[in-house]
């Protein structure tokens, strides 16, 4: 299959290739798309044999639910049936936005859209090429992120030519840049609404609206503890095809340890890459140093990240060490990023502050 790549961005829509590329999905075609958070991967949400063609593009097993993707309001009562008093206010507060709220689902929406379960996620992303692709397409748009399974999320349209190439009809190049990570995920169906996935959109935002919120507790273990409840939690996606693992402590201890490691690794002729920040990264021996930003600045960080995991994989890295960003426990974007990091080094993280403090004594 050829796929066809249309570039626009918010400000030069094109009608035709927007016409063109809900035609896509109606005919139960696939079309990448750019929204605020990465690139999703854009399928008839209310058609089975869409939903198939997803997974196969992907090759993401079939039991992992997709988020239907809506451009208006009054779209969400056919997917939902009574849409709860709590998602009226997150949707008023967050609508367009990167926050994907879990309904119970109505009989219009496929279990093959949502991977065998009675619930349905729903977004609104906040990207007007995108609720204008979704429009057209009739209203329902299934999307995962577009990204092949096993590799991060793609930040640009580059990176989803690079996994789904000659695998889709059409990817829609938005340009401009976004938050790099996916969306914030709750599921409004417990009593007290969880959050399932951390995202931008914090646990403090949506308890400003709703009150108390909870954290599904699996989100921040080991993936053996406990199954989360987002079924994709489970899978150790977001991997880089190099070893990563995240070393934490006092700044200095962090970088002389890494450096130590990386000394090591290089002697067996691994080819070392290290993800440091603005004030370290000139202090870095390894083969390949990236810079995610200011340590200080948590979106630049966010935007940086899948980024870097690619650009490691094309350079051949084959061992990947990493500062910590933020705080696991916090809730604020640094929870989402460390959860993202977490899930790509399979929960490898090291406070080496002890170490390295031992060896200089
Ligand atoms: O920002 C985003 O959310 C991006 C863009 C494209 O919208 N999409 C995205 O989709 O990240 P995906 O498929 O890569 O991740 C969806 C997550 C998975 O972890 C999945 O298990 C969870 O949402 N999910 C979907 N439906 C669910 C449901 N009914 N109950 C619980 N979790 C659900
Ligand atoms: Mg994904």
């Amino acid at each position: 299959m050829r796929t066809q790549i249309i570039s626009m961005n918010e400000e030069t829509m094109d009608k035709d290739a927007l016409a063109q590329a809900g035609r896509i999905i109606k005919s139960g075609g696939l079309v990448a798309f750019p929204t605020e958070t990465v690139y999703g991967l854009g399928g008839d949400a209310l058609q089975e044999e869409s939903a198939a063609r997803i997974y196969r593009a992907k090759g993401r097993p079939s039991d992992n639910p997709l988020i239907v993707h809506i451009c208006r309001m009054e779209d969400l009562p056919a997917l939902v049936g009574q849409v709860p008093e709590a998602a009226k206010k997150l949707a008023k507060a967050f609508w367009p936005g990167p926050l994907t709220m879990v309904f119970q689902k109505s009989e219009k929406v496929p279990r093959a859209t949502t991977g065998g379960l009675d619930t349905v996620a729903v977004r609104m992303p906040g990207h007007k090429v995108a609720l204008a692709f979704i429009e057209a397409a009739g209203g329902y748009v299934a999307a995962p992120s577009a990204n092949l399974s096993g590799r991060p999320s793609p930040t640009a349209a580059k990176y989803v030519k690079e996994d789904m190439d000659g695998r889709i009809e059409m990817i829609i190049d938005g340009g401009g840049d976004a938050i790099g990570l996916e969306s914030t995920i709750v599921d409004l169906t417990a009593p007290v609404p969880v959050i399932l996935r951390p995202g931008y959109i914090t646990k403090a935002m949506l308890q400003e609206v709703l009150g108390e919120v909870l954290v599904d507790r699996a989100i921040m273990e080991s993936d053996s503890k406990r199954p989360p409840r987002a079924p994709g939690m489970k899978y150790r996606h977001y991997a880089p095809k190099g070893e990563l693992t995240i070393l934490s402590g006092r700044q200095e201890s962090v970088v002389g340890e890494i450096n130590r490691r990386t000394k090591q690794k290089q002697e067996k002729g691994e080819k070392v890459g290290v993800i440091g920040t603005e004030g370290t990264v000139a202090d870095y021996l390894a083969d390949s140093v990236k810079c995610a930003g200011d340590r200080k600045d948590e979106e630049a960080i966010a935007k940086a990240l899948y980024r870097i995991l690619r650009e490691f994989d094309e350079e051949g890295v084959t061992v990947i060490y990493s500062e910590c960003f933020g705080d696991t426990a916090g809730d604020g974007l640094g929870q989402a990023i460390m959860n993202r990091l977490l899930k790509a080094a399979g929960h490898r993280l090291e406070d080496v502050s002890e170490v390295v403090l031992a060896k200089s004594l």
